[in-house]
């Protein structure tokens, strides 16, 4: 593996499991294999989680971090090939890319879609672009489409919690006030297709995600009939799929609480607006998963980082 930018870079799901456990048993076992080498975050968009965790997960390698908050700090970097470049844009990824591939040995990207040209963000230019001009691998902190870093991460957070060989797992789409992306449904859905589990999405009729992501995967209209008998309630907001980017549905009876998912486990990615996407007493309760989800953040980096460093 020279890139980590998909759940479909994963080979074997379940032996990266296990492998992340012994990283948590152990988190500096492997101190010295980052010894002198440098990764570079570059951040096109805000965050706390990956932003930290992979720090963290870095230095719990020996390598040095260096962090860049791309849009605003850096010069304006262009995408397209053959642009004349007399606007906003003042340096062209070609040069960015191998540029920064000097100073680092591994980049990591992060760049949300634009939510208003499914073309472009389908094509996933940003991250894409890094990966053929840069010299070094590049790992992606969450795309246009995809949030492969997190899908790792919930897919070892389910194994740790499970009870059952094969628990029932459930994707539920909440209201929130503004469009959000589809990335983290997508990775949590393809993580979900690799492992061992019953599962399910839920959904309001006009939010069905990318079919070429969902597959054969169930897609319930009713939220209440999709929680019947689930061990795993992971529940994320998107914009609408179909029409693209936009916000169709705020209906507050979809919101996550405490009488709806009885004694399944929830989960969420984070950040979260309580009161919107999940009634306090679900996240203030023994069954939310979502600071232990953010701690594995960190493992599942490291396991990714490490890969990349012993086979590159
Ligand atoms: N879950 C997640 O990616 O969090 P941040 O946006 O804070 O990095």
């Amino acid at each position: 593996m020279k890139h980590y930018t998909s759940i479909n870079d994963i080979d074997d799901i379940n032996s990266w499991i296990e492998e992340i456990k012994e990283i948590k048993a152990n988190p500096l076992k492997n101190i010295e294999l980052g010894k002198n080498k440098t990764i570079g975050l570059l951040f096109f968009n805000s965050s706390l989680r990956t932003r930290l965790s992979t720090q963290k997960a870095a230095l719990n390698l020996g390598m040095n971090p260096i962090v860049m908050n791309v849009s605003g700090d850096a010069w304006g970097i262009e995408f397209e090939d053959g642009t004349i470049m007399n606007g906003t844009t003042a340096e062209h990824i070609k040069e960015a890319a191998a540029v920064v591939s000097q100073y680092c040995d591994v980049i990591a990207v992060r760049a949300f879609p634009t939510l208003t040209d499914k073309e472009k963000d389908e094509s996933e230019h940003v991250i894409k672009s890094f990966v053929k001009f840069a010299s070094v691998p590049i790992i992606s902190m969450e795309s246009a489409t995809e949030h492969p870093l997190q899908g790792l991460t919930d897919a070892i957070t389910i194994s740790e919690n499970s009870t059952k060989k094969r628990p029932k797992v459930v994707l539920s789409w909440a209201p929130h006030v503004k469009a959000l992306p589809h990335a983290v449904a997508n990775s949590f859905v393809q993580a979900m297709q690799k492992m061992d589990v019953e599962f399910v999405i839920a959904n309001p009729e006009g939010y069905n995600l990318n079919s070429e992501i969902t597959k054969n995967t169930a897609i319930l209209y009713n939220q209440e009939e999709a929680f019947k008998d689930a061990d795993f309630v992971y529940t994320k907001n998107w914009s609408s799929y179909d029409e693209y980017g936009k916000v169709l549905n705020t209906d507050p009876n979809w919101m996550i609480t405490k009488e709806k998912i009885g004694t399944a486990k929830f989960m969420h990615c984070l950040p979260v607006r309580r009161n919107v996407i999940v009634e306090d007493a679900v996240l203030d309760s023994d069954g939310s998963l979502v600071i232990e989800q953010a701690n594995n953040r960190t493992f599942a980096a490291q396991l990714v980082l490490k890969k990349i460093l012993e086979n590159n």
